[in-house]
């Protein structure tokens, strides 16, 4: 069993379509990033899985039962823009109504724990409306917790988080998910982010599914290349082009040999026409530049 299975999801806004033919598996255990350019249909999907639009075609399964199933609905926990809060109430109000709305029994130990949960024990009397933005989103991933849901659907949940946040929201996934059952779809741009915590990867364009795969097959895709820096980069460039069919220059200045050639050899090629490299290493694409490569195939 899975804890998402959609075949052919499609959504039309008139004679928009938004999602088209859309399929996907999120297996149990997972934290599932989700990824797409603006507008490819990320959004409208999540809605759809957690019952807040209709769909207008194709099937959607949680846990082996039809998403429409109130059993499984009740299951479900959301954050989908921004979280359904009054701004005048403070946070505690805020999550004690929404504890209500869920019919949790015990709701302020509920509270308490989801607020602990996402490190703002002390902040519950604030005002919602005077929260910072990285505030807003625990308050929204808090509120996503409460019940303990099976299922978490996050989109863009990472926006507006600083650097503590985003360790901290690291934290949480990996221990939601960590006893193998519960599961969690999370759309990020923040690919970098993104990748230090997800075990599964969905990518969509243009409202359809183009590559679902896990962290390790990402690893296994993800180009190796050696990056380096010398003293005189231009002769360097031009050296490295005679010899390798891939040579690059990086954001940060470094030439970058995709060839699959060893520092080794590079450096004694380097030394050989007089040039001496400062400095050498191997390493891999990471997420951001693989999707941008498969966003660059596709076009
Ligand atoms: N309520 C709506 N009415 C009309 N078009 C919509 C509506 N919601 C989304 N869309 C359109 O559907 C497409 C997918 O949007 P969305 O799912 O929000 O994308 P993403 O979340 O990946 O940025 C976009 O072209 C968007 O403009
Ligand atoms: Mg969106």
């Amino acid at each position: 069993m899975n804890a998402i299975e959609i075949k052919n999801l499609s959504k039309n806004f008139g004679q928009k379509q938004a999602v088209c033919g859309l399929n996907m598996t999120v297996p149990l255990g997972a934290i599932y990033g989700f990824i797409g350019e603006n507008g490819s249909g990320k959004s409208t999907t999540e809605k759809m899985i957690c019952g807040l639009i209709p769909k207008s075609d194709g099937t959607i399964r949680l846990y082996g039962k039809d998403h429409t199933d109130p059993d499984v609905r009740a299951k479900v926990g959301v954050l989908i823009e921004t979280p359904g809060c009054f701004p005048g109430l403070t946070v505690w109000d805020n999550l004690m109504l929404q504890a209500a709305n869920l019919g949790i029994r015990d709701a302020e130990i509920e509270v308490i724990r989801v607020l602990k949960t996402v490190r703002r024990e002390g902040a519950a009397g604030n005002k919602y409306k005077n929260c910072s933005l990285g505030m807003k989103q625990r308050v929204g991933i808090a509120m996503a917790l409460l019940g303990a849901p099976t299922l978490l659907v996050l989109d863009e949940p990472l926006n507006g988080l600083d650097a503590d946040g985003m360790r901290i929201m690291r934290e949480v996934f990996t221990d939601v998910v960590k006893d193998g059952t519960r599961s969690i779809v999370v759309s990020s741009h923040l690919l970098g982010e993104l990748q230090k915590v997800a075990t599964h990867y969905g990518i969509i364009r243009h409202g359809k599914m183009i590559r679902e795969m896990t962290a390790a097959e990402l690893d296994a895709d993800c180009r190796t290349f050696t990056a380096l820096q010398s003293g005189e980069m231009s002769r360097t460039k031009a050296l490295l082009c005679c010899k390798y069919s891939r040579v690059e220059e990086d954001e940060a200045g470094y030439l970058r040999v995709y060839d699959g050639v060893t520092p080794e050899e590079i450096v004694v090629y380097l030394y050989d026409n007089g040039i001496c490299v400062s400095e050498i290493r191997t390493d891999k694409i990471g997420l951001e530049e693989y999707y941008i490569d498969l966003m660059k195939e596709g076009k």
